[in-house]
């Protein structure tokens, strides 16, 4: 089960290990925690997307990981922990709205920025003197951390600017001769990334919508905002997180949102549709439940129903990925409700189309 190194080209051995979430095979566990104290790269499942994993406290480790996902060096990562107590060792202090939000939230899919101690290397958070912290609810991702050493730095383990991995297989096909081992613990269950709050200053303030909205964190602390810089309108301002200035999760056709009353957007999908197939060009669209029957062109998924957010977010990285396979030239999305959990989903879609919208009138 090593991950053999062939010095000719660079290239490794990439190892997939099956493991029951209900039945854990430690064995597993402490081979992968193995490499990981080693300073190697795991991939293995969390609760939200797959993610690629490292020991945050080790500099050298976490520059694997940029070297592996073709990662600008400036995007920090976010440091994985398995119990409460072991916060204050990577923070300078953490804060009564951090402690308030573990405990609602925690293990579970929220990520807090707090202020980093020197034990966390500026490998590990792109320069920044802020860390991005998370425990995640994943049974197998709470053992690997532990067993990895505690501390275990993780993006999603997709190459930089390709969608999130929510099957072991998204991260193969992505890491396939770059890392020694990918745990397959199945399909995730969130299928978008956590949430993202920033705690440093003032008012904290949400830097990536995810499963946990902006009204669940309000319920616990209060007053939170939505960092203006993701807000597309507001295109002076840059986002806080480094890693929402990317384009992101982006499939390889091109990507094009279609806002507006449903029948209207059938309509207008239809002809953009039929034309574009009159080219020569192969079609992808993402339809509804609602609307996915009335489509008459080109290669078409159902991304579940028009008020099902979380359907929704669990088939999109999914189905951008199917589109990548099928070759298509050209993707039309329809858009969905911007609240509540359709926050998360407009601002992966937005991001995934490079922000190409088309109205339909
Ligand atoms: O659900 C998730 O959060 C997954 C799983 C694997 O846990 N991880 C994930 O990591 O999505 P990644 O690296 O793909 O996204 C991390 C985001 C990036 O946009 C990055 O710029 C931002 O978090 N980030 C990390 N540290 C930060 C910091 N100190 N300040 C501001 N943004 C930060
Ligand atoms: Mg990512």
């Amino acid at each position: 089960m090593e991950g053999r190194e062939s010095s000719s080209t660079g290239m490794q051995l990439t190892e997939v290990k099956k493991i029951d979430e209900d039945n854990i095979d430690h064995s597993i566990i402490r081979r992968a925690g193995e490499i990981l104290r080693d300073g190697g790269l795991v991939a293995f499942p969390t609760e939200t997307v797959y993610g690629l994993g490292a020991d945050a406290l080790q500099a050298e480790a976490s520059r694997k990981i940029y070297a592996a996902k073709g990662r600008p060096s400036d995007n920090p990562l976010i440091v994985h922990i398995c119990c409460m107590e072991d916060l204050k060792n990577i923070v300078t202090e953490v804060p009564e709205t951090a402690k308030s939000l573990a405990e609602a939230f925690w293990p579970g899919p929220l990520t807090m920025i707090l202020n980093k101690n020197e034990k966390v290397p500026y490998e590990t958070t792109g320069g920044m003197d802020t860390v991005a912290v998370r425990m995640p609810s994943s049974k197998i991702a709470l053992a690997l951390i532990r067993e990895g050493g505690g501390y275990i730095a993780a993006p999603s383990a997709n190459t930089s600017g390709r969608p999130s991995p929510t099957l072991a297989e998204h991260v193969y096909t992505d890491m396939e001769g770059r890392i020694p081992l990918i745990l397959d613990g199945g399909e995730v269950g969130i299928g978008i990334e956590s949430t993202i709050v920033d705690l440093t200053e003032g008012i904290p303030l949400v830097l990536r919508p995810g499963y946990i909205t902006l009204d669940m964190l309000s319920e616990v602390i209060g007053k939170v905002c939505i960092d203006p810089g993701l807000i597309e309108d507001d295109s002076k301002k840059r986002p806080k997180a480094p890693g929402m200035k990317y384009k992101h999760y982006a499939p390889k056709a091109d990507m094009f949102l279609v806002e507006g009353e449903p029948k209207m957007v059938v309509k207008t999908i239809n002809e953009l549709a039929g034309e574009k197939t009159k080219t020569g060009k192969k079609v992808g669209i993402i339809g509804t439940k609602e609307t996915a029957d009335h489509y008459e062109h080109g290669i078409v998924f159902c991304i579940g129903g028009r008020q099902e957010d979380k359907v929704i977010a669990h088939n999109l990285y999914k189905i951008l990925r199917e589109f990548d396979k099928s070759g298509v030239d050209i993707i039309y999305s329809e858009s969905f409700r911007n609240s509540g959990m359709g926050q998360a989903v407009m601002n992966r879609l937005l991001k995934a189309a490079g922000h190409q919208v088309i109205e339909a009138i």
